[in-house]
C-alpha cells in the first residue's frame, strides 16, 4: 500500500509518499518527504496572506508531486507522445478552470509520465485557509480523474494528533500503542485545543481558545518586538537566551496568566497580546534587554496557562496519555514544562519529533493509512472546510 499525501492548509506546500509496512500497528516507510515553505514571502506581511498562499501553492504543487514521485522511484517517463483522451482533458479543464497555471503543469505531468504505482491520495480538506486548501484538493481530484486513484480527505488537526503519536526508527514510522483514554493538546497558528481521545478517530473537543490561537499570539507579539514572521521560533530563541543568562523580568513588564483561574478548559490570548502592547508603550524604546524580558515573560505566561489547563483536562478525563501537536509544540520550554507535568502526574507523554511539529505531509499520509485501516471509504466529492472541527472528522 503506497499513499501520496498533500498538505496545503496554510503556508507550507507539503507532499509525502509513504509505503505501509506489515505489522500489527500502523507502520510505514517514507519514500519521499518534501516541504516548500512560503514563510519568506509572508514575512513581508507579518503573517500569512491567503491569496498569496493560494498562488504559491498552485505554482509549486505539481512540480513538487513530480519530484516526490521521482524521489520515491515511482516516476516513469513516457517514451511515446501521449495525449489525454478528450473526455479526461475536458473534465480536467473544467476542474482546474480557475487554476490556469496548475492546469498546464498537470497536463504536462499526465501526458509526460505513466500512472505511478501508488494506491491512493490523502489530502488535507480542512481546517485552514480555504483558498489554500482548494489547491491541494483540486490536485488530488485531478489525480483521481486521470489516474483513477481513491482520495482520503484528512482533517489537519487529526494530522497533528497522529504526528504526536508517531515514533521513528531507521526511517520506519509507527503509530505508537497508546494507553487510552488520552488527551491531545493542540497548539498551532490557528488552534489551541484540548481534545479527549477515547481511541484514535474518536475525538471530543473539551477546551479551546475564545479568541486568538497561541501561535497567532506568538506571531503578533513577535511583530510588536520587530521580530520576523513566524514569531514563535524567534520569541523562543530570545526567551531561551534570557533563561540561560538568568535574566530577571522587571516588575513593570510582568504579564497576566489569562484564564488561569477560570475553572474551565477555555483559553484566551488576545488580552495577553494587548497587555504586551501596553507594557511596550509604557516602557519606551525597545532595547534588546527589554525584548528579551518580554519574550521570556510572554513565554512563561502562556506556558503556565497551558500546563494548568492540561493538568485539569487530564484529571477531568482520567486520561493516561497526553499527545501534544501543532507548530507551537516545537517550543523547547513548553515541551520541557509538559514533560515535568507528565513526570509529576505519572502519565505517558507523546510529543512529535520537532521536524513533524509544524505542518508536513507525513502526518497527513499517516492519517490516510489510519483511515484505510479503519475501513473509512475514500471520497470523490471534496470541499475545502476552513473550520472543520476534529470532532467531526
Ligand atoms: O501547525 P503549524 O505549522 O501551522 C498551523 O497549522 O497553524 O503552526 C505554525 C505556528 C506559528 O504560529 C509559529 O509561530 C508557531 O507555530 N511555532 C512556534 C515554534 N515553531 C513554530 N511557536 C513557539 N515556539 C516555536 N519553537
Ligand atoms: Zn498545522
Amino acid at each position: 500500500m503506497i499513499l501520496l499525501s498533500i498538505e496545503t492548509s496554510c503556508d507550507e506546500t507539503a507532499v509525502s509518499i509513504v509505503k505501509r509496512v506489515r505489522g500489527k500497528n500502523i507502520r510505514f516507510e517514507v519514500l519521499s518527504h518534501k516541504i516548500l515553505s512560503q514563510v519568506d514571502l509572508h514575512a513581508a506581511y507579518g503573517g500569512v496572506f491567503p491569496a498569496l498562499a493560494k498562488r504559491e501553492h498552485a505554482k509549486a504543487l505539481t512540480q513538487l508531486i513530480a519530484e516526490s514521485l521521482e524521489e520515491a522511484d515511482l516516476l516513469t517517463e513516457r517514451t511515446n507522445t501521449y495525449h489525454l483522451p478528450s473526455s479526461s482533458r475536458k473534465k480536467l479543464e473544467t476542474l482546474l478552470e480557475r487554476e490556469g497555471e496548475m492546469l498546464s503543469a498537470m497536463k504536462i505531468l499526465f501526458e509526460g509520465v505513466q500512472k505511478p504505482l501508488i494506491d491512493g491520495i490523502a489530502v488535507t480538506e480542512g481546517p485552514g485557509l480555504e483558498p489554500a486548501l482548494w489547491v491541494g484538493i483540486n490536485a488530488a481530484l485531478a489525480m483521481h480523474l486521470v489516474w483513477d486513484l481513491p482520495i482520503y480527505p484528512i482533517n489537519h488537526m487529526e494530522g497533528h494528533i497522529v504526528a504526536g503519536a508517531l515514533s521513528c526508527i531507521d526511517n520506519v514510522y509507527e503509530v505508537s500503542t497508546l494507553n487510552f483514554p488520552a488527551c491531545a493538546l493542540l497548539i498551532s497558528g490557528g488552534h489551541t485545543e484540548l481534545v479527549r481521545i477515547s481511541k484514535l478517530r474518536s475525538y471530543k473537543v473539551i477546551g479551546r481558545t475564545r479568541d486568538d490561537a497561541i501561535g497567532e499570539a506568538y506571531d503578533k507579539v513577535a511583530r510588536m518586538l520587530s521580530l520576523p514572521y513566524p514569531g514563535g521560533p524567534e520569541i523562543s530563541r530570545l526567551a531561551e537566551r534570557s533563561r540561560k543568562e538568568g535574566l530577571i523580568v522587571d516588575d513593570e513588564l510582568r504579564l497576566p496568566r489569562p484564564m488561569l483561574h477560570s475553572g474551565d478548559l477555555s483559553f484566551s490570548f488576545s488580552g495577553l497580546k494587548t497587555a504586551v502592547l501596553t507594557r511596550i508603550k509604557k516602557r519606551g524604546p525597545l532595547t534588546e534587554i527589554t525584548k528579551q524580558m518580554i519574550a521570556l515573560e510572554f513565554e512563561n505566561a502562556v506556558t503556565d496557562v497551558l500546563v494548568a489547563k492540561t493538568k485539569q483536562a487530564m484529571y477531568e478525563t482520567r486520561a493516561n496519555t497526553l499527545i501534544v501537536g501543532g507548530g507551537v509544540s516545537a517550543n523547547t520550554h513548553i515541551r520541557f514544562s509538559l514533560k515535568e507535568l507528565a513526570e509529576s502526574e505519572s502519565f505517558d507523554l507523546f510529543v512529535p519529533d520537532k521536524s513533524l511539529s509544524t505542518d508536513n505531509g507525513i502526518m497527513i499520509a499517516a492519517c490516510g493509512l489510519l483511515h484505510i485501516a479503519n475501513d473509512i471509504s475514500p471520497k470523490v466529492k471534496l470541499k475545502a472546510n476552513g473550520s472543520w472541527s476534529v470532532e467531526d472528522c
